[in-house]
């Protein structure tokens, strides 16, 4: 009947849930679960966060116990359009929706690789924005927030977000989006959403020899499965500034379709002309190629200065831009992106 293993593991753990509600469970199935087989499709659309639950994993502190689509809707709303589309709450921000920072959708093939590397070739696949922030798909499994660095941009901003999800999103809120404070239910509806586009069981990449050892590890050693689980994607989104100067690599040939890919779905997503968020518009014309080229050696205010360490917001000018990390850019990317400008420029 199952086909693939890791869905009569997910099977086991569901069935275990059965068992849990009766008494003598000696392999009878439950009232609790009427006596046929899981199909397959429910086992591969379920949350690993509902998984680790079923397999005694400790409660994260964001813990919910059921997904209220309502709510979700509601989360979704405000992240994707900066506010309920009834109108009947303010806007979050003047300046930003959270969409133009982060993605929704995954960003990997593999949520165990999420290295930039790994991240440009899927988004160059399913045409995905290339964005400074972390996806907010699978943001509900991650355990901290703002890491490494982001303490040295945020100080002890970024404290009270190391382990809480929800104050991740306020800070945010506040700080990286130049808002307000969310109130309570607002944020319990973007936590709604994000448990919405948590990670599905589906979405880890397991190979023959690990289903098999899941399969085996279930109900006879649960902390092995619950470690072979967390194995499959990070628990964190790391994060490390880079430098300014530009990056040496002698031997490292520059791809300039990588580089295309970058500049068109990475600062177009903000800079084109008609998002209307910046005042400096960026597009496809030659003069602005030929002027982020002349810039590229300046100290302030280039491609590189602005890439790496972002701008910030001052009194009468809200909007600024974000950093990539080094997570998020590498620097043979962004030698990518240096080398399409420069030979858009010089075309
Ligand atoms: C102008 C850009 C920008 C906007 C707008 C923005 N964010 Fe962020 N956000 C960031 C950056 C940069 C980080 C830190 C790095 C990261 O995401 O990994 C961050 C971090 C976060 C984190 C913690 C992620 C982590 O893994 O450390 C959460 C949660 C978050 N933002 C929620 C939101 C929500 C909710 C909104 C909309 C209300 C929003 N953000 C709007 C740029 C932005
Ligand atoms: C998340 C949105 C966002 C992304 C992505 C983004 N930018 Fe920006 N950028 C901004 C904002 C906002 C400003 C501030 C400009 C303003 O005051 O209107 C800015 C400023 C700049 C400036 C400085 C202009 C000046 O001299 O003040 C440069 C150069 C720049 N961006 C280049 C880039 C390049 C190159 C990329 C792609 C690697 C990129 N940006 C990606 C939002 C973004």
């Amino acid at each position: 009947m199952f086909k693939n293993p890791i869905y009569i593991a997910a099977g086991l753990l569901v069935l275990s849930i059965a068992f849990a509600f009766t008494p003598s469970g000696q392999g009878k199935m439950s009232a609790y679960f009427p006596d046929k087989e899981v199909d397959q499709a429910t086992l591969k659309e379920m949350y690993v966060e509902d998984a680790l639950l079923d397999l005694g994993d400790e409660k994260p502190i964001h813990f919910i116990e059921k997904l209220d689509a309502d709510s979700a809707r509601m989360g979704e709303e405000m992240v994707k359009y900066g506010r309920l589309l009834d109108k009947s709450n303010k806007r979050i921000s003047k300046y930003f929706v959270c969409t133009d920072c982060h993605n929704v959708q995954m960003e990997s093939a593999d949520p165990a690789d999420e290295s930039p590397a790994a991240v440009l070739e899927y988004s160059k696949k399913n045409k995905i924005p290339f964005l400074p922030a972390s996806t907010f798909y699978g943001m509900f499994n991650k355990r901290h927030w703002y890491n490494g660095d982001y303490e040295k941009k945020y100080g002890d901003l970024v404290a009270p977000t190391r382990d809480t999800l929800a104050n991740a999103i306020q800070l945010c809120a506040v700080q990286c989006s130049q808002g307000r404070e969310l109130v309570n239910w607002e944020i319990r509806s973007i936590m709604h959403y994000y448990k919405s586009i948590g990670f599905k069981i589906k979405d880890l990449n397991f190979s023959k020899e690990e289903r098999k050892e899941l399969k085996g590890y279930i109900s006879k050693n649960n902390d092995k499965a619950i470690g072979l689980l967390k194995k499959k994607y990070s628990q964190a989104n790391p994060a490390t500034f880079g430098h300014v100067e530009k990056p040496k690599m002698d031997s490292y040939q520059p791809n300039a379709e990588n580089g295309e890919y970058i500049y068109q779905y990475g600062c177009l997503h903000c800079h084109a002309v008609e998002k209307e968020m910046t005042n400096f518009d960026l597009g496809n014309n030659k003069l602005d190629f030929k002027f982020l080229h002349s810039k590229f050696e300046a100290s302030h205010h280039s491609l590189l200065y602005v890439t790496r360490k972002g701008t910030y917001a001052f009194n009468g000018r809200r909007q600024y831009m974000p950093q990539y990390s080094m997570e998020k850019m590498s620097d043979e990317q962004l030698l990518d992106l240096m080398y399409y400008i420069t030979s858009k420029a010089e075309e």
